[in-house]
């Protein structure tokens, strides 16, 4: 795994737009797997302001995200898609029709992740994966416990994840219970990660990630075993590395 050691968040957005932008310049077909969260939300500003510059287009780009609530409808203001809408889609000029999230709110869930993990597949697979780490060491919505080798999935969130979420939600009744989630099969699947984490409350996290067994108790430890992993880390994510 490489570390890249940045001094703050914003320069871990900066440092994070730069791999992008280099991915997308490099191959202008790219599949990009995207997260949510509080994390990348820097990122996506730096590429939108990288596309109002000129310096980037994202016409033939692919996008796939890493999770979506059970039950919330696009238009839901917590809902992942109305996130990715409202950060960067309506932003940007990736077309509408090639930027995917699992959807939640179908009404045949084990269908949908059959589907959403075909369409992954059927794109080649992820060229390069964003992904936040999770206080517990979730990555997507891949709770302590997943097997390594699960594919797309719907899964029971965390009480410590709904914790965790429900600054967003007007209680913690209204935090979802459920996601659908690319597994963790799916992500080792991507051909580069890039991994961004803040902050001092993530630091022991950092460090299970980084020199902690490779174990399914702590689902982002599988990330020593992918040959293309790059933390864009601030000083206090890294404390206790
Ligand atoms: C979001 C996702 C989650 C977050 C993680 C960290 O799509 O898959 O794994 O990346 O919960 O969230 P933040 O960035 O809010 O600390």
């Amino acid at each position: 795994m490489d570390i890249i050691r940045v001094k703050d968040y914003n320069e871990l957005s900066e440092k994070a737009s730069q791999l992008v932008v280099g991915q997308v310049k490099t191959a202008i077909h790219s599949v990009l797997g995207l997260a949510t969260g509080s994390t990348p939300e820097g990122l996506y500003q730096q590429l939108i302001e990288q596309y109002k510059q000129g310096n980037v287009s994202f016409k033939p780009l692919t996008t796939f995200n890493l999770d979506e609530y059970v039950g919330l409808s696009d238009d839901d203001p917590n809902s992942y898609r109305y996130y990715m809408n409202d950060k960067l889609f309506n932003h940007i000029d990736l077309p509408e029709q090639r930027a995917f999230l699992p959807n939640g709110d179908a009404a045949d869930l084990e269908n949908e992740c059959r589907d959403y993990e075909a369409m992954i597949r059927d794109a080649g697979h992820i060229d390069l994966q964003i992904l936040g780490l999770g206080l517990n060491g979730h990555i997507g919505f891949n709770e302590p416990g997943t097997p390594f080798d699960r594919r797309t999935h719907i899964v029971d969130l965390d009480e410590s994840t709904r914790e965790a979420n429900a600054r967003f939600f007007p209680s913690m009744d209204d935090v979802p219970r459920k996601a659908i989630t690319m597994g963790i099969g799916t992500i080792m699947d991507s051909k580069k990660i890039v991994l961004l984490v803040s902050g001092e409350k993530k630091a022991d996290a950092v460090s299970k990630l980084v020199n902690g067994e490779v174990t399914e108790t702590f689902p982002a430890s599988i990330l020593q075993k992918h040959e293309n992993v790059t933390i864009v880390a601030d000083e206090g994510a890294l404390s206790k590395v």
